[in-house]
């Protein structure tokens, strides 16, 4: 195992009716608040109000940013961040999915600096200075909640990039099961998928031969996620099932999964982004329209693992080969109602030349050697 330092430090606050507390929290922070949220989910589910009564029964101002959208923009980030700065709030409350958390994180950053916001995106600029955020998740996927990352796509470019800093770690997590139970269990299915790529990237691609702790840990959580899925497929407000998927998916991707594992990384991911970055489709959608394709062009180097998943997360019996493991992942993959290529996604004519060409940007923005832009290109060929 490598030396690491694992950080994870925000307060999680879970359970039904969770986010009624954000008031009384929330004073920690501050006097004045930006409450910023995406298009119609938290008013229709009544959670808009909730979290406006109590900040303002404890004395807290809001102002509020609302529109993001799914894979969240610069252009609306900046517009954010410029409304922060102007009201001068101390704090941002963050309330919806992924997408919401991560266009806070993104103005969290851009309210304490002069700096061109996309230059820390694009790396040329280090996080100094953030506000705190609050996050009330509302769609368990991306561990925006708990995590370091925050993702963005450039309106002018297509270039959908991140920031990793431990300045924007939410300081406070707020996780209602029950506000997850309004997913469409279609999204819901992405949303699971995206968990357990999470989970699941660096078990398929590390080097360690004896990793019993992240292994144990890896497959249990997946197994869970398949588990709870398949429950809420048939069952979308069984309490247990979302909150097990909710808790799955704070942890997946808060750093712990991949903590010292010699070799780990996520070439799925950076496969992915240039997709959603270019043709707007759900994250979680694109990841399972890539995952077996990658799977199938690096069988040969990555078959011990891709044996080990067949044998203790699918829990498949005999001595299947890699082939029929994949097939296999497949067929779950196509259970849950989630697309296995690209057509699927809706894309017809995919610019597999941009892609590839963003893909190669990402890989050297995230330290991912070993891929070169003939991976990416034969991948991208292979989902079409
Ligand atoms: O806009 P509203 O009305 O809120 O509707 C949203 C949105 O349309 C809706 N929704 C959210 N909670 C709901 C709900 N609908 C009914 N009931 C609820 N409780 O769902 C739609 C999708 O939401 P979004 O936030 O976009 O989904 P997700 O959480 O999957 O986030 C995807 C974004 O996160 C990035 C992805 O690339 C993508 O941009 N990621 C962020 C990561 C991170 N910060 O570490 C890691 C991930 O790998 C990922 O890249
Ligand atoms: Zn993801």
């Amino acid at each position: 195992m490598k030396s690491f330092e694992f950080y994870s430090p925000t307060r999680v606050i879970f359970g039904r009716d969770a986010a009624d507390s954000i008031g009384s929290v929330a004073a920690a922070y501050g006097k004045k608040a930006l409450l910023v949220y995406g298009r119609n989910s938290i008013k229709k589910s009544g959670l808009h109000g909730r979290i406006i009564k109590s900040l303002t029964d404890t004395g807290i101002e809001v102002i509020e940013h609302s529109g993001v959208s799914a894979n969240p923009q610069l252009s609306h980030t900046l517009d954010g961040a410029g409304l922060a700065k102007d009201a001068g709030v101390d704090f941002i409350i963050a309330a919806g999915g992924g997408s919401v958390i991560d266009e806070s994180k993104g103005i969290a950053v851009g309210a304490c600096t002069d700096e061109d916001l996309w230059k820390y995106y694009a790396r040329e600029l280090v996080i100094e200075k953030a506000l705190p955020v609050l996050a009330v998740q509302t769609l368990p996927a991306t561990s925006s909640e708990t995590n370091q990352a925050a993702v963005l796509t450039n309106d002018k470019t297509g270039d959908k990039y991140s920031i990793r800093s431990p300045l924007i770690v939410p300081a406070v997590a707020f996780l209602d099961p029950v506000l997850t139970f309004t997913i469409p269990v279609q999204y819901t299915a992405y949303a699971c998928f995206d968990i357990m790529t999470h989970l699941l990237e660096g078990y398929f691609t590390t080097t360690e031969k004896f990793a019993p702790v992240h292994d144990g840990f890896v497959e249990g959580m997946v197994k869970a996620v398949m588990k709870s899925l398949e429950v809420i497929l048939e069952k979308p407000d069984d309490y247990d099932a979302r909150a097990s998927v909710m808790w799955a998916g704070a942890l997946a991707w808060n750093g712990l999964c991949n903590a010292g594992l010699e070799g780990a990384s996520i070439p799925c991911h950076i496969i992915e982004h240039p997709i959603s970055g270019l043709y707007d489709i759900a994250h979680g959608a694109g990841l399972a329209a890539v995952v077996p394709a990658f799977l199938r062009y690096k069988k040969d180097e990555l078959s011990s693992r891709i044996l080990k998943f067949g044998k203790d997360v699918l829990m498949m019996d005999g001595r299947p080969d890699c082939e029929a493991v994949i097939s296999a992942y497949e067929s779950w993959i196509k259970k849950i109602g989630c697309p296995l290529s690209m057509r699927e996604l809706g894309i017809e004519n995919p610019d597999i030349d941009t892609m590839t060409e963003q893909a190669v940007t990402l890989a050297a923005q995230w330290g991912a050697s070993g891929y070169n832009a003939d991976d990416f290109r034969a991948v991208y060929n292979s989902c079409v």
